[in-house]
């Protein structure tokens, strides 16, 4: 019933809309248009820009997160005097069960602290630690 009214209101009414636009041939012809002209005219051109807006928004919103994504570094603020962050661990350092850190926001870096769960929930993100733990020995 609805996809009806829109296919009989574009197929059959917007064909007959835009040869009523007052869109002159040329410059000159804005020059010759009636208040009324105008007034149609703008009117059609907001509604245009409207609807044009409205379908390129998703696209241009995508395009803004992906700059913006691209110009944050993943790593805010951790040793950020240093050219690499580099940490090494001694395997046999290794308790039963360790979590390292992959959001770069642990205030205890490189070992987990937690801050993943507050940036996730900033950010929609579903980011978490790296979890290891010792085997139990094979007999
Ligand atoms: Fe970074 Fe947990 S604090 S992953």
């Amino acid at each position: 019933m609805v996809i009806g009214l829109i296919s009989s209101v574009v197929r059959d009414g917007v064909p007959s809309y835009l040869k009523s636009v007052p869109i002159p041939r040329s410059f000159g012809g804005f020059l010759e248009l009636s208040a009324k002209e105008w007034l149609h005219l703008v009117a059609f051109s907001g509604a245009v820009g409207a609807a044009g807006y409205y379908i390129a928004k998703p696209y241009i919103d995508q395009c803004n997160k992906a700059k913006a994504d691209k110009d944050m570094p993943i790593n805010p603020a951790i040793k950020k005097d240093c050219k690499k962050v580099v940490d090494v661990v001694d395997i046999e350092s290794l308790g039963e069960k360790v979590s390292y850190c992959r959001c770069w926001r642990s205030k205890k870096f490189p070992l987990c602290d937690g801050a993943h769960n507050k940036h996730n929930q900033e950010t929609g993100d579903n980011i978490g630690p790296l979890c290891m733990k010792r085997a139990p020995p094979v007999v």
